[in-house]
């Protein structure tokens, strides 16, 4: 997928109002390529966010990050509902199987690519377990990514959102068509906060991701353009020796 650098970033809005959300694309929108518009705004502000990217970046720029997750019909109508939105991207959970990620792909009446979710990058292997997982079937996350990614292109889903680290896995099986968005994004220096499986930008697009989710590096940075640029520049290094062959599948 021929990108420029900063295109592949995805800065995740995650604030509480329209007004900080403006505050940061206004400060970023030559700096990154996508704005991903999570729970905690869509929540407070509804539709009117999701115009005010629109506006800044055209539908190109919108990631609408609702993690659908119902019974299909309802998570169908909901899609419909996404759809006349005319996000670039809308997320749905691929844990509840093929049911509901085939309504989800049914309710997409517009140029939306629907992305499933495999396993939250917060998630280790020991909390899968815990939640119910059978670490027989599924050792590591990286299993169940691969399992997920199966059903979500199976189901018709443009591509998947999992971590930096199973990147490689998931272009090896499901080849180059399929998108790859990698959340869970750290310098080495950067806090991890609650995230538990993460990457580098450079380990991220080296393993394959097309596009990286970065949340915190940047909106907690001194300097979030200054971090920003130096994402883009690290990414652009990890692309052009991806060309060269340093991809780790
Ligand atoms: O601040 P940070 O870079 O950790 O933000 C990551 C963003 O990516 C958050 O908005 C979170 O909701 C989202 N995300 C994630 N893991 C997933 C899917 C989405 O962290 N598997």
């Amino acid at each position: 997928m021929k990108l420029a650098p900063k295109d592949r970033i995805i800065f995740a809005l995650d604030v509480p109002t329209t007004k900080e959300a403006v505050k940061y694309i206004d400060l970023l929108k030559d700096h990154v390529g996508v704005f991903k518009i999570g729970l905690e705004l869509f929540v407070a502000e509804g539709p009117r966010v999701v115009e005010a990217v629109r506006e800044r970046m055209g539908p190109k720029g919108i990631f609408l990050d609702m993690k659908f997750h119902d019974i299909p019909a309802t998570v169908k109508g909901a899609m419909k509902s996404a759809s006349k939105l005319g996000a670039k991207f809308v997320t749905v959970h691929c844990d509840e199987g093929r049911g509901l990620l085939k309504a989800v792909v049914e309710g997409n009446t517009g140029g939306t690519k629907v992305l499933g979710v495999t396993v939250l990058t917060s998630l280790s292997a020991e909390d899968m377990h815990d939640a119910g997982i059978d670490p027989k079937k599924y050792k590591t996350p990286a299993d169940l990514v691969l399992k997920r990614s199966e059903l979500a292109k199976a189901a018709g889903c443009a591509g998947v959102v999992c971590s930096g680290q199973e990147a490689a896995g998931v272009r090896k099986e499901f080849g180059e068509d399929f998108i790859i968005v990698t959340p869970g994004i750290r310098g080495p220096n950067d806090p991890v906060g609650d995230q538990k499986r993460v990457a580098t930008p450079y380990e991220a697009i080296t393993n394959g991701a097309d596009y990286i989710v970065v949340g915190r590096p940047i909106r907690q940075a001194t300097d979030p353009v200054k971090a920003a640029s130096a994402i883009a520049a690290e990414i652009e290094r990890a692309v052009k020796d991806r060309g060269t062959g340093v991809r780790r599948v």
